[in-house]
């Protein structure tokens, strides 16, 4: 091929002798792609002052696909005279199978190429030259008036060509003409500079208008991971502290026992909850701590009469992937009365396991967001309280509390919420006062009440991205699109837009 410096010479010449040149003339004359001589005129210009460019525009033709189609592998007459075999097809075959038959079969009849013999199609002549080829050809180069101008017409009306704005150049000798072009570099190396060789160099200057690539890859938060950095964020600003959470083994003790969660409570059994097989043990757990959570459990105490049957301290032991965020929670309080209570407000937001059925709402591990506030004589007002800041944030107005029950909370509450888009009141979380029953064993003072809610972050994330199914959501099936394209800001997507007043 022609490189392209010699391309960039051959125009350099033929400026020399002619004055100027034409970058249509040129690439027929070289029959070279306009394209490429456009680009090789564009490189020469970067060099300064060597020559002058005007640019304009003409109407000209130029192939459509199928054009280009045809001037590649013929028109569909020629291909059906050269697919004839030397006693004919049948008509009936033609029409079925052959491309464009009725096309090809019209064509072929008028220029006598073809002629029916019976039921059959069967060759005329016994060459044929194929026309249209040749000048979609000729099109393709640019060669527009070597076609007569009534075939052009009718090319158009098949759709072969069409009718375009071409860009072109007319250029001339500029300031600084020269013939010699000399191939200009792109970098300055280590070499030039030590050996000075730069200063006889001829450096490409930088195109400050190259528009760069328009998508720029670069990392981006899983979605739920992002909205899970937007409400850290929500609770940092109402003033909660992160509490620890790298811990998804726990020992049944901090998941349930040191909730007042009975022994022979259904949630702790395998069916609801996954428990380790190695180690099946937890090592240490506070003994003077656990002497008062087995004692609140089977006999009672603060108030409580317990659960009044047996405790034991193997199911204590055994370890589980943690169900809830709850047990976090249950350690910072026994942390925080051992080193001397003083009011906290904490929140966590990690992952918690679960042995459910799957199902397009359920995966075996989600998110829990978990809030906790510790302070004297708080109520269940300031619970609602509370939570009904928190949940502003986010932009959730209507929120409504319904009776529930916990283990560790009394009084407990289900937080609901009004969905916009399904027009009803779905669950969005569950709250409740930490009872005594799991307070006092930890050495919480008694005019210490501890409001805490938790709700999953699975939940409204699904909300947000109205995505059905958690499999869209987490796992493999997740679009690359949705990480992609996902917006900086996710949580004020909760806030639907007031509907248009569109008056009365
Ligand atoms: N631990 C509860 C759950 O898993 C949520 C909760 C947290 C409820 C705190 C009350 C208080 O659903």
């Amino acid at each position: 091929g022609t490189s392209a410096v010699d391309i960039q010479q051959e125009i350099l010449s033929c400026i020399e002798q002619n004055g100027n040149v034409n970058s249509l003339d040129i690439a027929r004359k070289l029959n070279i792609a306009h394209q490429k001589i456009v680009g090789a005129i564009k490189s020469i210009e970067s060099l300064g002052n060597v020559i002058t460019v005007k640019q304009d525009t003409k109407k000209s033709l130029e192939c459509t696909e199928e054009g280009r189609n045809v001037a590649n592998d013929g028109s569909f007459e020629a291909r059906l005279f050269n697919s004839l075999p030397p006693e004919g097809s049948p008509l009936a075959e033609i029409k079925a199978n052959f491309p464009n038959a009725n096309i090809a079969l019209g064509a072929a009849m008028k220029y006598k190429w073809v002629r029916k013999d019976g039921e059959k199609v069967v060759r005329a002549i016994p060459t044929i030259e194929d026309q249209v080829q040749a000048h979609l050809q000729a099109i393709l180069t640019g060669a527009v008036e070597s076609v007569p101008e009534k075939l052009r017409a009718d090319y158009k009306k098949r759709k072969l060509i069409k009718e375009i704005d071409l860009a072109y150049f007319e250029v001339s000798k500029g300031c600084e003409f020269t013939t010699k072009v000399t191939k200009q570099e792109a970098e300055l190396t280590k070499e030039m500079i030590e050996s000075g060789q730069w200063k006889g160099k001829n450096f490409k200057p930088f195109n400050f208008k190259s528009k760069g690539r328009l998508e720029q890859r670069s990392g981006h938060l899983h979605p739920l991971m992002q909205l899970r950095s937007e409400f850290r964020q929500i609770f940092l600003e109402m003033g909660f502290t992160e509490m620890p959470t790298n811990n998804f083994i726990e020992s049944a003790f901090w998941n349930f026992d040191a909730l007042f969660q009975p022994q022979k409570h259904p949630a702790r059994d395998a069916q609801d909850t996954f428990y380790v097989a190695d180690p099946a043990k937890t090592i240490t757990v506070p003994e003077d701590y656990l002497e008062r959570v087995k004692k609140t459990h089977t006999v009672g105490g603060y108030g409580s009469t317990g659960y009044q049957s047996d405790w034991s301290r193997d199911e204590a032991n055994k370890n589980l992937l943690r169900t809830h965020t709850t047990a976090v929670s249950a350690r910072m309080l026994y942390r925080l009365a051992q080193e001397g209570f003083k009011p906290v407000k904490y929140f966590s937001i990690d992952r918690v396991f679960r042995n459910e059925t799957l199902d397009a709402t359920h995966l075996a591990e989600f998110h829990q967001l978990e809030g906790v506030v510790a302070d004297y004589n708080l109520s269940v007002k300031n619970l609602m309280g509370v939570i009904k800041a928190f949940f502003e944030k986010i932009g959730i107005t209507k929120l409504r509390f319904k009776p529930a029950y916990n283990p560790y909370t009394e009084p407990s509450m289900e937080i609901f919420s009004f969905h916009e888009g399904l027009k009803k009141w779905v669950e969005v979380g569950n709250s409740g006062m930490f009872r005594p029953e799991m307070l006092r064993p930890m050495g919480i003072p008694e005019n210490i009440t501890v409001a805490a809610w938790g709700l999953s972050l699975e939940r409204p994330a699904m909300i947000m991205y109205e995505i059905n199914n958690i499999r869209e959501l987490v796992g493999p099936r997740v679009k690359m699109e949705l990480i992609l394209e996902n917006p900086v800001c996710t949580i004020n997507k909760f806030r639907r837009p007031e509907p248009p007043n569109r008056g009365t």
